[in-house]
């Protein structure tokens, strides 16, 4: 790979202000007041517990700035705004205010797309490219929820000319929403945008990695109509988290991010008031090339389906099968493509991979290199990390693994993918299936039997044929298995966050008979 303009990465070691970008306000002497608070009914406040804590950029391992940390105290005013929104105004608002308010929301989010994706690149890391595509998406899907605001019908069911039946989508009530630090803005949008446009009131919490975007100065003054609809608390999973999955006034619970936490997540509901629980987890996706594929083209989406988002991806690519015919024709011209791919300073923008989140997400892939390593697979290119400042990691592919291993069976959430041989599609699907985890999957091949036959056979939520990671806000998105619970994104989404009543008027002779 390439490292682009590696002295601004690498950095000025006697440089005492963190160095910003252009077109980013300048956290401390810009217009936002340090720290920066939580949104807690149309109020940006400090936290009960005055605590606070760091924002890295992941680049230069450098402060940011301070962000409020919400704790319990914080969760429950925040429900409790929730709770006072759902039960007063935003209950009363028609479905078409709703729209409107969201589809202004939307507007807003574009005319300011280059301030929120330098403000995503600097958080999180994410090349500046990128980072403008996941705003572009936040509008998209914004939008797109506000579009079915006033399109959630109910129905009538005809039983007896002595009845009459109908059925109401009725908002569940106040939706606590985990979102994770691979797409800080666009996990916000998927989350709200169903929620919202079907009348239930959030408390957002952020993750610790990523919370720049979601907050904001205490001393701002453009604030939202409809206080209390929409909450957002900065703060860690053990403690305003685990708050929100155990509260007991909180109806619903959507969280995306690992499955362990997942697991915890969905017993605390269990604990506490059986509140509904929608999970978006992990994976260890499948992506598979048939010798009949175009393998030029299958190359490009495979290189992608890896290093997109630099492997921080819960569909990535990881796994890669690649038919033995031309196993080794594959394997050359792949590694020449990754080894092109550009890595460095994110607002580069010829940079396709940045710097992993943090600290710990570098750690953890770097001990899943080693452990490929040491349980005996072959490192064909990377396998270490890139420069000595920054979390950059060098684009890794594994060959000679064996499905034992913990690089095929775990999540690495990184730029590390493993390589094999299989014979046919029978072959085939029973390695892709061979996994606890069923997110995403991928097809390449000219034969469109097998495209559709193998597609049908994995059990996953998603199968792409010929391409990798195109999502659409109108597709609906979740995994089989232990990747998740319900779908995100289109019109399934918004069974997550409505219940059906049904109603039935007796319309016959008074009782009894
Ligand atoms: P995580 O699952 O711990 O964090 C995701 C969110 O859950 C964050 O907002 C975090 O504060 C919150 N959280 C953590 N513990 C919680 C608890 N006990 N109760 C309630 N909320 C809690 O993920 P983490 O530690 O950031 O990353 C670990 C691994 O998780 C990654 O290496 C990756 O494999 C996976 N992951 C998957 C994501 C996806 O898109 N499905 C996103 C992020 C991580
Ligand atoms: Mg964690």
């Amino acid at each position: 790979m390439r490292m682009r303009d590696r002295s601004r990465i690498i950095g000025d070691q006697s440089a005492k202000e963190p160095r910003l970008h252009p077109g980013v306000p300048h956290p401390v002497t810009g217009p936002f007041k340090q720290p920066i608070g939580l949104f807690i009914n149309n109020e940006f406040v400090e936290g009960v517990k005055k605590q606070k804590f760091d924002v890295i950029n992941p680049s230069t391992e450098e402060v940011i700035c301070q962000v409020c940390e919400g704790t319990e105290e914080d969760v429950d005013l925040a429900v409790k705004a929730a709770r006072a929104a759902f039960n007063g105004g935003w209950r009363e608002t028609t479905p078409n205010e709703r729209g409107r308010l969201l589809l202004k929301l939307a507007d807003i989010a574009e005319a300011n797309l280059d301030l929120l994706a330098a403000v995503e690149s600097l958080d999180n890391g994410k090349s500046i490219t990128n980072a403008k595509g996941d705003v572009g998406a936040v509008v998209g899907t914004i939008r797109y929820y506000g579009g079915w605001a006033d399109k959630i019908h109910g129905k009538t069911i005809d039983v007896s000319p002595e009845m009459l039946n109908y059925t109401r989508q009725e908002p569940i009530g106040v939706c606590g929403q985990i979102i994770p630090w691979n797409f800080p803005l666009l996990m916000f949008a998927w989350k709200i945008g169903p929620a919202l446009a079907t009348g239930n009131t959030v408390v957002m919490k952020t993750a610790e990695q990523t919370p720049s975007l979601l907050s904001s100065s205490p001393s701002s003054s453009r604030r939202p109509a409809s206080p209390g609809v929409l909450n957002i608390v900065s703060g860690f999973g053990k403690t305003a988290g685990a708050a929100v999955s155990s509260h007991m006034d909180i109806d619903k619970v959507a969280f995306t991010g690992s499955t362990p936490v997942g697991r915890t997540i969905m017993k605390a509901a269990a604990d506490s008031n059986l509140k509904k629980v929608t999970l978006e987890l992990g994976g260890k996706s499948p992506n598979i090339i048939f010798d009949d594929a175009d393998i030029e083209h299958a190359i490009e989406w495979v290189n992608f389906g890896i290093l997109y988002n630099h492997g921080q991806c819960c569909c990535a690519g990881t796994r890669i099968f690649v038919q033995e015919t031309i196993y080794d024709k594959f394997l050359a011209a792949f590694k020449e493509r990754a080894n092109r791919t550009t890595v460095g300073d994110p607002f580069d923008e010829g940079v396709f991979q940045g710097p992993q989140v943090s600290q710990l997400q570098f750690d953890r892939i770097m001990g899943y290199i080693e452990s490929g390593k040491s349980e005996g697979a072959t490192v064909e290119t990377g396998g270490e990390r890139l420069g000595n400042k920054g979390y950059f990691i060098k684009p890794t592919i594994f060959s000679n693994v064996t499905p034992d291993m913990k690089i095929m069976k775990e999540e690495i959430f990184g730029p590390v993918c493993a390589i094999a041989k299989f014979k046919d599609a029978e072959d085939v699907v029973h390695l892709a299936n061979d996994t606890n985890y069923g997110l995403a999957a991928a097809v390449h091949t000219k034969n469109i039997t097998t495209a559709i036959k193998v597609s049908n056979a994995i059990k996953a939520g998603t199968v792409w044929v010929n391409c990798y990671n195109v999502l659409s806000y109108q597709v609906p998105f979740g995994g089989f298995k232990e990747s998740g619970i319900g779908r995100e994104l289109g019109e399934a989404a918004l069974a997550n966050y409505t219940e059906s009543k049904s109603v039935t008027v007796h319309l016959g002779k008074p009782f009894p008979h």
